[in-house]
């Protein structure tokens, strides 16, 4: 596995890639990197010739009260762990590669409206459009084939393929499904701001959006009672806040009302200091 950090040199040799035929894929992350992350590069290796991770803590999609400074990395340990699930090329830029100019001093952005409001726009203005400049400038710089993310982050996938439908982008988007701890808990790279009493009431995610499930398939259909449901389990959990319950289309990320065929369940709780997101989808 090649590690590279300067943009130049991965232009560079994804161009030979592509001259000698072979297929990219790229899987953005912000490293700290666990089972979900690997998942999708060891998908990306079973369908792509050379697999490009990129590792960056992209400073343009955190909030000023959010954890940018905090956010955990260990890139030693990332690198052994992106190079054993089949990683051809890490790149690793460091913030004055990607904004030469300084990220405070970005003129151009790309901005997806509408659905960058909803679920987690709401609380966290300039998030969606921070990842969406980013996700296009690794674009433009790697062009791949493919790009890989994780349903985990399920509002990010829908603005990503909505970037990538109206702009004309040539890169087919794979979303892969979440993956989980043996309890249920998600994987985030974010969990290791739990305490062990928080790690254990953060399983509360996890079991209201499976009573959520219990009650779609028992015949309920009402949005509101099953949002009043999934709230009365997550807040009999003392250290959970609930930020935010949806059920919507997977698409427009409209609340609905009834269920009739699909929904996405999307939650947002904060466990102590910590925000935490999950979902899953039904299919009637
Ligand atoms: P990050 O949070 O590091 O996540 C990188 C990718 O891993 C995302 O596509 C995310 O959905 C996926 N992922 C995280 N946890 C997962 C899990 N438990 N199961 C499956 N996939 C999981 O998302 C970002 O970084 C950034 O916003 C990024 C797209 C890199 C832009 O900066």
């Amino acid at each position: 596995m090649k590690v590279i950090s300067q943009v130049a040199e991965l232009r560079m040799l994804l161009k030979n890639a592509r001259q000698a035929n072979q297929t990219v894929g790229l899987v953005p992350t912000m490293g700290y990197l666990h089972e979900g992350h690997l998942t999708l590069m060891r998908q990306a290796k079973r369908e792509q010739d050379v697999v490009v991770a990129s590792i960056f803590v992209n400073p343009l999609q955190f909030g000023p009260n959010e954890d940018y400074a905090v956010y955990p990395r260990n890139l030693e340990r990332d690198g052994e762990l992106a190079a054993g699930a089949g990683v051809d090329i890490l790149f690793t830029p460091r913030v004055e590669d990607m904004y030469p100019q300084g990220y405070e001093n970005v003129l151009s952005f790309v901005e997806v409206t509408g659905i960058t409001k909803k679920l987690c726009g709401a609380s966290r203005p300039g998030h969606f459009r921070g990842v969406t400049t980013v996700v296009a400038k690794l674009f433009n710089i790697a062009r791949p084939d493919a790009a890989y993310f994780g349903q985990k982050d399920a509002q990010q996938v829908a603005v990503i393929k909505r970037m990538v439908a109206d702009l004309n982008m040539d890169i087919r988007i794979v979303a892969v499904p979440i993956v989980r701890e043996a309890d249920g808990l998600a994987l985030s790279s974010r969990n290791v701001f739990l305490n062990p009493a928080e790690r254990q009431a953060a399983l509360v995610l996890h079991r209201s959006l499976e009573l959520a499930g219990d009650l779609l398939a028992a015949g309920q259909r009402d949005a509101a009672g099953i949002k009043a449901a999934m709230a009365g389990l997550i807040n009999k959990e003392p250290l959970a806040a609930i930020e935010y319950i949806s059920l919507c289309d997977l698409k427009f990320l409209e609340e609905l009302a009834e269920i009739e065929s699909a929904a996405l369940i999307a939650i947002a709780v904060k466990i102590g200091k910590t925000r935490l997101i999950d979902n899953r989808i039904w299919r009637g």
